[in-house]
């Protein structure tokens, strides 16, 4: 039997923890966390989800500060809000969801943000602890997408350090943060990207296998090593007639699910993590601000 590794419960535990986490710091210091969501234009994704991260912000206590601003404003207007937020005592993290219009300088625009409220962990200077930090660190803030899956995978109770760890994606977002991540724990890391030669090969040596590449169903049964972890980061919307269209991940689900020991779906598996270690990122710079 195949393991189906449930980001909605998974991430249903994590919040509810969150949320009494966020009613003792309530009691105690008669403060709740706050977070800044900025969105400039209109995109429909990031709508999507950006509203699903104000919902599951609101549900565990945590305050939101809503910015969504036209896509015609300028860099230095976005800059101004930053440090407005950066200054602001009731804003503990700062989201600007991405991608930014392509008018937009999107690494200045994340350097601006104070790394004390950097709730994505995209800060150079969040990125740079993530590299050079310890395992189980609990202070950092690390990217969120990564980090969820991290947290999928320790659900499994399997040890991760030695196995073979590939990641397909090499962004700043996902597929970096988790070679880091693996590294930590121990894994032998490799990225593969679309330049990879012999990709599939690669894949299939793969004990655990992240996808992140934004491709539909890129990953298909011969890709994948008889018993492996999958990990499915991809959101890809696909057309099925021209009045329907459905979500797909990276991975064929229903072909790797036939081989793997555990497989994360699309949607409900990496997605709700995703939301989750956003809210955990909020409640510990909250936190470190109130012990200091
Ligand atoms: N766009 C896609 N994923 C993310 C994310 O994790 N954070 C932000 N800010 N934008 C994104």
């Amino acid at each position: 039997m195949t393991y189906i590794l449930d980001g909605k419960k998974v991430a249903k535990k994590l919040k509810d923890n969150l949320k009494g986490e966020i009613e003792n710091l309530k009691n105690k210091y008669n403060r709740v966390p706050g977070l800044a969501v900025v969105q400039v234009g209109n995109v429909a994704a990031s709508s999507i989800y950006v509203n699903a991260k104000t919902k599951a912000a609101k549900e565990v206590g945590i305050n939101v500060f809503d910015h969504h601003l036209q896509d015609n404003i300028k860099q230095k207007d976005l800059i101004d809000l930053i440090e407005q937020l950066n200054y602001n005592d009731e804003v503990d993290g700062i989201l600007v969801q991405l991608p930014l219009p392509k008018t937009f300088n999107e690494q200045e625009i994340l350097d601006c943000i104070t790394p004390k409220k950097d709730a994505d962990g995209f800060h150079p200077i969040n990125v740079g602890k993530l590299s050079i930090s310890q395992k189980n660190d609990e202070n950092l803030l690390i990217p969120c997408t990564p980090f969820g899956c991290l947290l999928l995978l320790r659900e499994l109770d399997v040890s991760l350090a030695g196995k073979n760890a590939v990641i397909i994606g090499r962004s700043n977002i996902v597929g970096k943060p988790m070679a880091q991540l693996l590294l930590k724990e121990s894994c032998t890391v490799t990225i593969v990207h679309s330049k990879t030669v012999e990709i599939e090969k690669i894949c299939k040596s793969a004990d655990i296998l992240v996808a992140a590449i934004g491709k539909p169903e890129l990953v298909k049964e011969d890709w994948v090593k008889d018993g492996a972890i999958i990990i499915d980061v991809g959101i890809n919307r696909v057309q099925i007639n021209q009045q329907k269209s459905k979500i797909v991940g990276d991975v064929n689900f229903e072909e790797v699910k036939r081989k793997a020991f555990a497989i994360s779906p699309v949607p409900g598996g990496v997605g709700p993590m995703t939301i989750a270690c956003l809210l955990r990122n909020t409640f510990i710079s909250c936190k470190k601000k109130l012990l200091v």
